[in-house]
């Protein structure tokens, strides 16, 4: 779309990096990394061609550093958090896999989406490899708590996939509606890999729930900043095409704003692009001005916020250690990407 929109009210840490959090587990992402590669072998060969196109491509691997320190906020002294981050990364990969083919993406990690590469078909299905080498990963560590939170997240997350069908070229689609959407397919993952680390450790609940409930906050922070970006980034910066979402009738919360604040002719003009897919010359440039009329980009950034201190909060019963501050921090990563 090639127009950045620019965001007010800049906080300090925007800037904020992953390099505190990166270097703290830097060794066990190591074994995590030997690990993933080393279970995308298969005798059919375009399984590991198909996987190592998306796992090459590098990605933020957010979600497994976050389970591997959490175990490490919670003491844990062994090494099945390490087999559990594999799992949680693959579980990642998959979604990823998939939901290209459900959005007809076309760029992933900066590089041609998998599906235009080797066809819808493959990337399904090298997805549901993926999917079951998670489950062995997480069957291997033994640990049946564990397995229960892993599990039950995939099925959510489909869940949320599901729902947002439901929900798309609906813009009448209302907050809680869309909330709900992004706290299945997106956050479940962030709260699940967050709550397993403790888990194993064998924490008490309390600090089960604490983990779980900054991951959840965090992972619908992210996806806020996320479906912002996606009017409001730019492709290089965001690794896939910005503008997707429009094109696409995808109801996000810039979109659902918009909606609720517009006029008449504004939301005539909404139903035309997104439920009815008549987007022409013009229409993506009408749409960031709409957007920035209602200050609907600052308004989801803004939510993230709420739900980035939400997921700070959360941690408030952990001493402060280094991991804390570099789990703090990652708060601060995931906003800041709107900046
Ligand atoms: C992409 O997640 C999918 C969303 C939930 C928006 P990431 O942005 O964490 O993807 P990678 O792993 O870094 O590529
Ligand atoms: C990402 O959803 C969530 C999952 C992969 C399950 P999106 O469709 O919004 O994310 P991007 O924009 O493709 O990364
Ligand atoms: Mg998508
Ligand atoms: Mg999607």
């Amino acid at each position: 779309m090639g127009v950045v929109l620019s965001f007010e009210d800049r906080v300090p840490g925007a800037e904020a990096s992953l390099d505190d959090l990166v270097g703290l587990v830097r060794d066990d992402m190591e074994r995590v990394n030997r690990l993933i590669v080393s279970r995308t072998g298969s005798r059919v060969t375009m399984i590991p061609e198909v996987a190592n196109h998306l796992i090459s491509s590098g990605g933020k691997r957010l979600r497994p550093m976050l389970t591997l320190a959490t175990a490490s906020l919670a003491g844990y002294g062994g090494d099945g958090h390490v087999s559990l981050a594999a799992a949680v990364e693959f579980m990642h990969t998959a979604t990823l896999l998939h939901d290209d083919v459900v959005d007809a993406s076309t760029m992933r990690r900066g590089k041609i989406a998998a599906r235009l590469k080797w066809g819808n078909e493959a990337s399904v299905l090298v997805g549901d490899f993926l999917l079951g080498q998670a489950f062995k990963m997480m069957v291997e560590v033994g640990s049946l708590p564990a397995l229960a939170i892993l599990s039950s997240a995939a099925t959510i997350i489909a869940e949320g996939e599901v729902l947002q069908l439901a929900a798309a070229k609906h813009v009448e689609t209302n907050e809680d509606e869309y909330l709900a959407v992004i706290r299945g397919k997106t956050a479940e993952l962030f709260a699940a890999a967050c709550e397993v680390g403790p888990v194993i450790a064998g924490r008490p609940k309390a600090e089960l729930a604490a983990c779980r409930s900054y991951g959840m906050n965090l992972g619908i922070a992210f996806q806020l900043v996320d479906d912002a970006l996606d009017y409001g980034g730019t492709a290089s910066a965001l690794g896939k095409n910005v503008g997707d979402d429009f094109r696409e009738g995808k109801i996000t919360l810039p979109i659902v704003l918009c909606y609720r604040r517009g006029d008449e002719p504004e939301r005539e003009f909404w139903r035309r692009t997104l439920e009815r897919g008549e987007i022409g010359e013009g229409d993506v440039e009408r749409a960031l001005g709409i957007l920035r009329r209602h200050r609907a980009i600052e308004d989801t950034v803004e939510r993230a916020r709420h739900y980035g201190k939400m997921a700070r909060d959360a941690l408030a019963l952990f001493p402060g250690s280094p991991m804390k501050s570099a789990l703090l921090g990652a708060v601060d990563f995931c906003i800041g990407r709107a900046h």
